[in-house]
């Protein structure tokens, strides 16, 4: 069977890992989750201090980004790939509030971009990918079979990625969260380097009322169709 490339992009906590982890699993593809690597870039730089009480050092962070490992190793419990940041699993430490008010920050920074996207054309160089972010279908793999962009309104996306930090037992309010998804969507649409916007050829998916399982049978058709 043909293996393809398949790229989920669209806007913060529509549920694209959720979907593109499920897809991966039934296809027997590997998952690449480009957020993650973004956030362990953050991480790094709240760590080391570039990023403190709201002031950030830019020139700090990049004279050391040599520094920076981002690899993924397979979690055996979970079957999915966990994120390394120099040989530390960040898995849980990437997925804060905190690293969520400044990821879009990292993200418009070129050198980063180009650092990351590297690492991501690498590991889908075989194809049987699926690989979910901002800019999968318009910068990282253009030439991917199939393109999905996901959204759904501020309000929903907000509301699902509050139970998920409640769940975990992070202690933030509904507010607050929203707040951090209208403020990346705003910064990843407007920044200059590969900013968020769909491909022309990718599909909408608008998920406000639909669930995930229909999500994902709508994706594993897609896909099959492409096969
Ligand atoms: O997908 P997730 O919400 O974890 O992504 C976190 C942030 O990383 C996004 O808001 C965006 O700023 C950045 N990102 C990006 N390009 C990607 C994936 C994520 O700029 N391919």
């Amino acid at each position: 069977m043909k293996r393809i490339t398949i790229a989920i992009d669209g806007f913060s906590s529509t549920g694209k890992s959720t979907v593109a982890k499920m897809l991966a699993k039934e296809l027997d593809y590997i998952y690449v989750d480009t957020g993650a690597m973004y956030r362990a870039v953050t991480l790094f730089a709240m760590r080391h201090l570039y990023i403190k009480e709201g002031h950030f050092d830019k020139e700090a962070l990049l004279r050391n980004l040599f520094k920076v490992s981002v690899k993924f190793k397979m979690n055996p419990s979970t079957g999915i790939a966990d994120v390394y940041l120099n040989s530390e699993n960040v898995e849980r430490e990437i997925r804060t509030l905190e690293v969520s008010n400044f990821v879009s920050q990292i993200a418009a920074i070129s050198e980063v971009r180009h650092l990351l996207v590297e690492k991501q054309k690498e590991m889908g160089k075989e194809k049987g990918i699926v690989m979910d972010g901002r800019d999968i279908g318009t910068v990282v793999f253009p030439e991917a079979e199939l393109k999905v962009f996901m959204t759904a309104t501020a309000d929903e996306r907000a509301r699902r990625r509050y139970e998920e930090l409640i769940a975990k037992g992070d202690n933030v309010t509904y507010e607050a969260v929203l707040e951090n998804v209208v403020k990346r969507d705003a910064l990843d649409t407007s920044r200059e380097d590969s900013p968020l916007v769909k491909a022309d050829d990718a599909i909408l998916l608008d998920n406000t009322h639909t669930n995930i399982e229909d999500q994902f049978h709508i994706l594993l058709q897609l896909s099959k169709d492409r096969i």
